[in-house]
């Protein structure tokens, strides 16, 4: 596993953009299908609507997502009504391109189902190559948690299946992809930004395995698009 890219922007917007121009770039020097990952939360926002804008071949692409929150999709917590607000509702993508993360019924009986979308997506029950994905967009929070892998949760364990409910309420109930399948990637795109991040980023990429996304294991390459808030207690040399 080789070590991570830093790329370290002045502002948020900044980051988003640059980020939003290397996934482009990343799809127009790939071809087939292209299944990617998309992060939660607020900070992917930006990203969402940068891409919007972008000249993509997005007939190739396949949308899944990384965790939900187990609310209904029309729910303002929702990762999936968040995506498409900011991108899937914006671009020429069919819905049989989109494939969302159940909130229906009970949450371990929806990771089971998820899990069977994606080994249908990917062509088989056990991992290897080629990778699951060709991109996983993550996310960052302040105590190192990424999709709804958090501290000390169970789930941190899970090597086996690829979905699964986050045992921590968060404060509701979540479903996320496991290590195994979040590493099943060509790339991996985390995009943290804020000084309030600032430290968990430190932690992250110095390896404390208290934060869970230093647990994080991608088969691929690692990109980190940062803001210089979000990047101030990189060591000078990291953070150019
Ligand atoms: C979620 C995300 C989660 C997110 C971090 C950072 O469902 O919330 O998957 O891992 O990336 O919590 O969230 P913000 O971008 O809102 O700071």
């Amino acid at each position: 596993m080789s070590p991570p890219a830093l790329d370290i922007a002045d502002t948020q917007e900044d980051a988003a953009a640059r980020a939003a121009d290397w996934i482009a770039r990343k799809l127009a020097a790939s071809d087939g299908p292209f299944r990617m990952a998309l992060s939660g939360g607020s900070t992917p926002r930006a990203l969402y609507a940068r891409l919007a804008s972008r000249e993509i071949a997005w007939r190739r692409l396949e949308f899944f997502w990384g965790d939900e929150r187990f609310v209904p999709y029309d729910d303002p917590r929702s990762n999936y009504a968040m995506a498409h607000e900011a991108l899937l509702d914006r671009v020429p993508v069919e819905p049989a391109q989109v494939h969302p993360i159940p909130t229906d019924d009970d949450p371990a009986d929806a990771a089971r189902r998820y899990e069977e979308t994606l080994q249908r997506a990917y062509g088989a029950d056990s991992l290897g190559e080629p990778p699951l994905f060709d991109l996983v967009l993550l996310g960052l929070g302040e105590d190192g948690h990424t999709a709804s892998l958090f501290p000390a949760d169970p789930v941190l364990q899970e090597r086996e299946h690829w979905v699964a409910p986050a045992a921590m309420q968060s404060p509701e109930p979540r479903i996320t992809l496991t290590y195994p399948a979040l590493e099943s990637s060509r790339a991996v795109l985390f995009l943290v930004t804020g000084a309030e991040k600032a430290e968990a980023v430190q932690r992250v990429l110095a390896g404390d395995p208290d934060f869970p996304a230093a647990r994080l294991k991608p088969q691929g390459e690692t990109v980190w698009f940062l803001d210089r808030a979000a990047a101030q207690l990189l060591p000078r040399a990291s953070s150019g």
